[in-house]
């Protein structure tokens, strides 16, 4: 059932008392996304319109909330990409930018190229008029405190992270049967200067194909790179597979061939749809109809109606 519109805050281990905090986010940006689609907007305009709510809360790694490199600076990588006509564009290693999906809409949408990257990226923000925004606005108390724990003697960047690891995303179809995704994220702690990740590559990061569905991925960059994860399960998906059972099986492989933990939020032109991880927990959000879908823990659906947030009720779905 058309439209229907799938986010997500990332995925890895959340602490107890901030899950509502993730949770509540993510609940706002299907919202808000969703409405767009109710008017009749199109999935781009919907999955940009979720991500940017998600880059300016500060409790998502994207956007203000990013964690920061091994220098204590905010590079940040994303990538949308368009269904209709396969168009994609995407930043990588930006700094001082508010929102980065876009700035990589604008480089979908304004140049020839599908990726610009670090310096060029920003003279490219500028060329277009989106404002340079001071780095410190961009990092919370959190992560300047984490960054700083790095540094000492034995630290263990890797094992010190706690809530989602990832990325934030959004994947939509509109009431024409469009899809597209959009994907956002600060990376992971303590990278290298310069280094990008799958937020930044189509194929990885995202992808989005009319005739086939969308992708948006979180988790270890680098284990969805070497697997391609977003055509991966796109791949499964011509073959005959639901997008829960290619979901599945790609994230299986992922973790087989390069122990990969991460999720993804995916849907197919018909409005199938699914939220799927093989890390602990990831943070998703859902709307379809008049209701409204949200988990955090594997195996979990609790819907509500998107009328009323007060009311909530538990249920399970493992097929859409
Ligand atoms: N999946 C986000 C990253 O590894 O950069």
């Amino acid at each position: 059932m058309l439209p229907v519109l799938v986010v997500h805050g990332g995925a890895g281990t959340i602490q107890k008392e901030l899950a509502e905090m993730y949770s509540e986010g993510v609940r706002v940006a299907v919202r808000a996304g969703f409405a767009i689609l109710q008017e009749g907007g199109s999935a781009m305009d919907a999955v940009v319109e979720a991500v940017t709510l998600l880059e300016n809360n500060p409790v998502y790694n994207a956007g203000c909330g990013s964690v920061l490199n091994e220098h204590g600076n905010v590079e940040m990588d994303a990538l949308v990409m368009d269904g209709r006509t396969l168009a994609n564009g995407a930043v990588s290693a930006v700094r001082r930018i508010a929102n980065a999906a876009q700035l990589a809409r604008l480089v979908m949408e304004k140049t020839r190229h599908v990726c610009l990257t670090g310096e060029g990226a920003s003279k490219f923000a500028r060329a277009m008029g989106v404002p340079e925004v001071p780095e410190e606005s961009l990092i919370t108390d959190r992560y300047r405190k984490r960054w700083e724990e790095n540094l000492a003697p034995g630290a263990n960047p890797v094992e010190s992270q706690t809530g989602p690891k990832g990325t934030v995303g959004a994947v939509a179809v509109d009431s024409e049967g469009n899809v597209a995704c959009a994907t956002s994220t600060g990376g992971i702690q303590n990278k290298m200067e310069g280094r990008v990740g799958d937020s930044a590559c189509v194929g990885s990061g995202g992808y989005a194909d009319n005739r086939v569905g969308a992708v948006s991925p979180t988790g270890d960059g680098e284990a969805i790179m070497t697997v391609t994860l977003s055509r991966l399960i796109l791949f499964h998906m011509e073959q005959g597979k639901s997008a829960q059972e290619a979901s599945d099986e790609a994230l299986a492989y992922m973790w087989e061939k390069a122990q990969g933990l991460g999720g993804v939020v995916v849907v197919d032109p018909r409005g199938g749809w699914a939220a799927r991880f093989n890390d602990t927990q990831m943070v998703w959000a859902a709307a379809q109809g008049q209701q409204l879908h949200y988990g955090l823990y594997r195996g979990e659906d609790f819907i509500q109606p998107l009328q009323d947030p007060d009311s909530a009720s538990t249920q399970d779905h493992h097929q859409h």
